[in-house]
Formats: structure tokens, C-alpha cells, sequence
């Protein structure tokens, strides 16, 4: 199959030791899309098991007008990426970790999941497939996406029955448009993200589109990102749109608690491990907004977005500057995760595979 397809693209697959690269501008890659050559997909009944995906040109694909995921949202996806290292190879961070997530997604949006096992072996392939679309090291890195749908035909509100595993790639580089810079946070009091019993704590695709309108409010006032709040007393900190947050007092780290609202972020809970490794004692609980607003530091962590620095929040008429010093808590913490991610610091941990 991968011959057949080396022959319809006219671009060589990767080889061992092979260090070539696609032509792109490597400087000033941001978050938009540039598929990859390759897309994987796996396919599975309502009842059956999933069965043997393959790599495939990236491309459209056919839906039929009544799929489950078009109608109803039954979807979730993951965010990973891979890494090269100053050797070339490449390297993937925890990628068991957002299987067991995609799992746990799946079984709150009642999908079959892939098992860890082919979940990882279908990022691995869409990584080494792509290799030449990874950026060289410290330029970037290639965002995996796997995405998991109610891909079969019902009109009466229900399970679909088919369900369609697909996983793309693109070459990125910051998220957030500031690059480095600090971020400018705004705390949306009119919409929530998420609800007590809601689906805020898997990644469904029903927590994305919802934030949209408050996130291009926000954007069109110059912040970089919305500040959630929680549904029921609105006081206590959620997440922003599209990462999760953490706020600095002294030697003290706290991050929202987990109870279902918030997305158990994979560099969230690394960045946990990483700090409290580093002497910090690190806090998961409620965090009032008065907390975030008297607070040293704060800072974001998410798969794409990495650790990035928050410079101002504003929350009803207050402004507040934090510092954003070179030598800062979420400067540290950056340098020691993106550090073990692209093999520059040693993993002791288990935490990244060589591919
Ligand atoms: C990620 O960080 O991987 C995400 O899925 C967030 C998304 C809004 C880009």
C-alpha cells in the first residue's frame, strides 16, 4: 500500500536516516493549517471492533448528510505532536496518554474507541509518514490531530452506526499570534464553557464551537484568549478556550481542580509534575477570580499552546499587569517540558518514544 501510494503523490515516503525536508517557510509557521502528505484511518462498526486502518493521501472525506457527527456532534479528538530532535529523529510525547483520553471521551459520548495499542500505532505511522512536513528542530513541531465521529447515517436522535478514526497532521509553529509574547486574558462573565454533568471535562467538539462567539468578541477587543468561569457561582476559574490555566503566589502553584468541567490537559498535568519536581508545591482546587487577580504569575499549558506567559488579565473594570521576566516560573517550566519533549533534556520519566 505505501508503494502505491509513493507512486500517486510523486513524494517519497520517509526513509531511515533520510533528512528531507518539504519546501516551506520553517521561520514563520503559526497554527494554520498545511495538511501533511498522509492521513490515517480506521473504521468500526456500532457493535464490531476497529479494524486495520491504513495511511491514505490527506484528502476530503465522504460523509453521508445524516451522519451522527454532522447532526448530532458525536465526535471528539485528541492534540499531539511529534518532535525532532537536533539528530533529526523524531520523537512523540505521552501519545498513551491522549489514548486513554480519547477512550474515556468516547465512553461519555458512547463511541467505540480505538484501543491504546492502535491509537498509538496510528499516530506513529502519521508522524513517520510525514516525517519531511516535521519542522527541524526549534523551528516547530508537527501537530497530529486524531478524530473520532459518529460517521454512520440516523435521523432519530441516537448512536450512530459507524464510526470513522482519522488522523491528520500539520507543521506548526506558536498558537497564539503574540508568539512568545504574553497573552492578554479576558474573564467572560455572559458564557460559560461548561457544565456540572456537561461533556467540559473529555474533548468533545461540542465544548469548541459554543466558545466561539465569546473568544471572537474577546478578539476583536486585542486579548488573545477568553478566561471561563464557572456555570454555577461564576467566581471560580474554568480554562480559557483552547488551554488550561495556572496562576503563581510565591513557591505556590495552583490550577483549577478537575471535576468534570475542566479538560484534564496532558501538558497540564506534565507541568504539575515538572513543578513540583522543581520545589514547587503545586495545587489543585478551586481558584476564586480574586485569587487570579492577586496572583505573581499566570500562565497557560495545552498541547498547542504549550506554557505560554499571561501579561494582563482583565476581569469587570480591573486591569491586571503580571511580570514576565526572562527568569519566570512559567519560563522555567517551558524550557524543562519543551526540553524533554524534543530530547534536549533527558527523560527519565518514560514520557517520550523515539520513532
Ligand atoms: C490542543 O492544544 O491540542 C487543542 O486541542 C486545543 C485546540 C483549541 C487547538
Amino acid at each position: 500500500a505505501a508503494s502505491a501510494l509513493r507512486e500517486e503523490r510523486k513524494t517519497p515516503l520517509y526513509q531511515n536516516g533520510d533528512d528531507e525536508y518539504v519546501d516551506l517557510d520553517w521561520d514563520n509557521l503559526g497554527f494554520g493549517l498545511t495538511p501533511a502528505d498522509y492521513m490515517y484511518v480506521m473504521k468500526c462498526s456500532k457493535v464490531g471492533e476497529f479494524t486495520q486502518g491504513e495511511l491514505s493521501p490527506y484528502g476530503n472525506i465522504q460523509l453521508s448528510p445524516s451522519a451522527g457527527v454532522l447532526n448530532y456532534g458525536q465526535a471528539i479528538y485528541e492534540g499531539t505532536k511529534a518532535y525532532r530532535k537536533e539528530n533529526g529523529k523524531l520523537l512523540l510525547f505521552r501519545p498513551d496518554h491522549n489514548a486513554l483520553r480519547m477512550k474515556l471521551g468516547a465512553e461519555r459520548m458512547l463511541m467505540p474507541s480505538p484501543s491504546v495499542d492502535q491509537f498509538v500505532n496510528a499516530i506513529k505511522q502519521t508522524a513517520l509518514a510525514n516525517k519531511r512536513w516535521v519542522p527541524p528542530s526549534g523551528k516547530g513541531t508537527l501537530y497530529i490531530r486524531p478524530l473520532l465521529m459518529g460517521s454512520g447515517p440516523i435521523l432519530g436522535l441516537g448512536p450512530a452506526p459507524e464510526y470513522t478514526f482519522i488522523v491528520y497532521a500539520s507543521p506548526v509553529g506558536n498558537y497564539f499570534k503574540e508568539g512568545m509574547a504574553a497573552l492578554n486574558l479576558y474573564v467572560e462573565e455572559e458564557y460559560v464553557r461548561a457544565a456540572p454533568g456537561g461533556a467540559g471535562g473529555v474533548k468533545s467538539i461540542t465544548n469548541y464551537a459554543p466558545v466561539l462567539k465569546a473568544l471572537s468578541r474577546a478578539k476583536s477587543q486585542g486579548f488573545s484568549d477568553v478566561l471561563y468561569l464557572d456555570s454555577v457561582k461564576k467566581k471560580y476559574l474554568e480554562e480559557a478556550s483552547s488551554c488550561n490555566v495556572f496562576v503563581v503566589k510565591g513557591r505556590t502553584i495552583s490550577t483549577p481542580a478537575t471535576n468534570g468541567t475542566i479538560l484534564e490537559g496532558i501538558t497540564r498535568k506534565s507541568v504539575m509534575e515538572i513543578a513540583s519536581d522543581q520545589g514547587y508545591q503545586v495545587v489543585e482546587k478551586a481558584v476564586h477570580v480574586d485569587e487570579v487577580m492577586d496572583a505573581d504569575e499566570v500562565f497557560c499549558t495545552g498541547t498547542a499552546v504549550v506554557v505560554a506567559p499571561v501579561g494582563t488579565i482583565t476581569y469587570q473594570d480591573k486591569r491586571v499587569e503580571y511580570k514576565t521576566r526572562d527568569e519566570s516560573v512559567c519560563q522555567k517550566l517551558r524550557s524543562v517540558l519543551v526540553g524533554i519533549q524534543t530530547g534536549l533534556i533527558e527523560d527519565n520519566k518514560g514520557w517520550v518514544t523515539n520513532i
